[in-house]
This record gives structure tokens, sequence and C-alpha cells, in this order.
């Protein structure tokens, strides 16, 4: 994108900044905390993968997946403001292949066209993400106060990734600090609390539970064609 994005209430130029002719003085807009936002957001990674951006309520495979558990999803999108605003979440756990990434990414597709700061990212994803942090000049704890002040983290497969001291370490920072600031979390996992906590340790997983609710439970069989490579989020 080039140059300024445009003022969201159509008062300033784009920077951020009115200007008072008569004084020459500058004062911030009522758009500054958004373009804020924004700006730190921007090289997260805030797009839903191609597979999943033409995901719909009206449109299948959503149509075909458990209808209560879809209910659900509709209801949240419906406020997705107000969720975000109080920081609720919502966790999606099941077996392979019965839709939780689709409808997680609704939620994202929801966050996003309300202009709320959204990060998405699949656990092994981000922690190679967050590896790389720690040598680049912003570092690892610059990364984290990032994902920690988007309005929306979303984070598919949890508990995917192989465990580490350092990997569980990361993951509760992450978790606790959004759970402290009220900030809501989506997540997919295959694992049932109990199995998450084998993986992701307890004090995480509780946390996770008082701030997403009971998890949405999609079991089944597997949806995905065996022909089509497993490619989900990169
Ligand atoms: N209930 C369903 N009916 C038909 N097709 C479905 C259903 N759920 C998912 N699919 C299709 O199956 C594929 C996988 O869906 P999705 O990525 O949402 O699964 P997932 O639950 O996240 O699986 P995993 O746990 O492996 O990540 C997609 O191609 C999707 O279109
Ligand atoms: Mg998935
Ligand atoms: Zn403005």
């Amino acid at each position: 994108m080039d140059g300024l994005a445009p003022c969201a209430f159509g008062i300033c130029d784009g920077s951020g900044f009115v200007v008072d002719e008569a004084t020459n003085t500058a004062s911030d807009c009522r758009c500054r905390p958004l373009q804020l936002a924004n700006a730190r957001a921007r090289s997260l990674e805030a797009r839903i993968p191609r597979k999943y951006r033409d995901v719909a309520f009206d449109r299948w495979p959503v149509t075909a997946i458990s209808p209560p558990v879809v209910d659900e999803v509709r209801r949240f999108c419906h406020r997705v403001g107000e969720n975000l605003d109080e920081g609720r979440g919502m966790w999606l756990v099941g077996d392979s292949g019965t839709g939780k990434t689709t409808l997680a990414m609704l939620v994202s597709k929801a966050a996003i066209e309300a202009k709320r700061t959204t990060a998405i990212y699949s656990m092994p994803r981000l922690m190679a993400v967050l590896r790389e942090a720690i040598d680049t000049e912003e570092g690892l704890l610059g990364l984290l106060d990032r994902l920690a002040t988007v309005d929306l983290l979303h984070i598919d497969d949890l508990g995917a990734e192989h465990r580490t001291d350092w990997v569980l370490e990361q993951i509760y920072s992450i978790v606790n600090t959004r759970y402290e600031d009220q900030r809501s979390i989506v997540i997919t996992t295959n694992n049932m609390p109990a199995e998450l906590e084998e993986q992701i340790g307890r004090r995480t997983v509780s946390r996770l539970i008082e701030m997403c609710g009971d998890p949405l439970p999609l079991f089944g069989t597997d949806n995905r064609q065996e022909y089509q490579p497993d490619r989900d989020v990169a």
C-alpha cells in the first residue's frame, strides 16, 4: 500500500493529525488510536489464508458442519465487537477435517470486517516466527508485545507443536498477557482440555477455559478429501 490510509472519519489527511491553520499547531485526529493500532498490527499475519478466504455461513462447507456449533459461532460473530471488547474468545475442539479451522476463520473474518486488529497463526508457524524474532531488531519481547495488543489473536492447531520448555513458556506468556488484559483469543485444537493440559500445561488451559468458555465440539469423520494435501494455515 502506498501513502497514507484514508482517515476512518474523513477528518484528517490520513496522517492521524489535524493542523489548526490559525495557530499552526497539530492535534490528534479522532482516527489516531486506530492508526496506531493498525501500524502495530501491520506486520503481523492478518490475512485469511486463501483456502478459507470465501468462507461464509450460507455456503458449503459451513452449511454441512454441525448446526448447533455453527449457531454458536454465528451468535459470536453477530456481536463480534462486544465480544472482543469484553475479551471473550472461543475455542473449537475435535477431530481432523470436521470444520474447526473453517469456523474459526469466520470469526477472524468478522473481526477484520469490524475493523478490529487481528493476527492469525497456526501454532507451529507462530513458534517459528517467535524464534526468528529473537534475532531481529524488534526482538522477541517486541513481537510478544504486539501479539498481546491485537484485538483478536487466532491460533490454529494449538497443541500441534512439539513441546519444549521454551514453547510452553512462550504460549503461557501469550495467553497470560491476553488473559490479564482481557483480550480475546480464538483457538482450534485436536485435543480435549485434559489432553491439552498435558501438552501446553494446566495453567495455560485453565486461563483459556475462563476466556473461551466451554470448547465447541466438532467430532466425526474426516471430510478432507484424501487427495487434497493438508495445507490449512501456512
Ligand atoms: N462438516 C463438513 N462437511 C463437509 N466438508 C467439510 C466439513 N468440515 C470441513 N469440511 C472440509 O474439510 C476440509 C477441512 O476443514 P477444516 O480445515 O475446517 O478442518 P479442521 O477441523 O480444522 O481439521 P484439522 O484438525 O485437521 O485442522 C475443508 O476442505 C473443508 O471444506
Ligand atoms: Mg484445522
Ligand atoms: Zn483522521
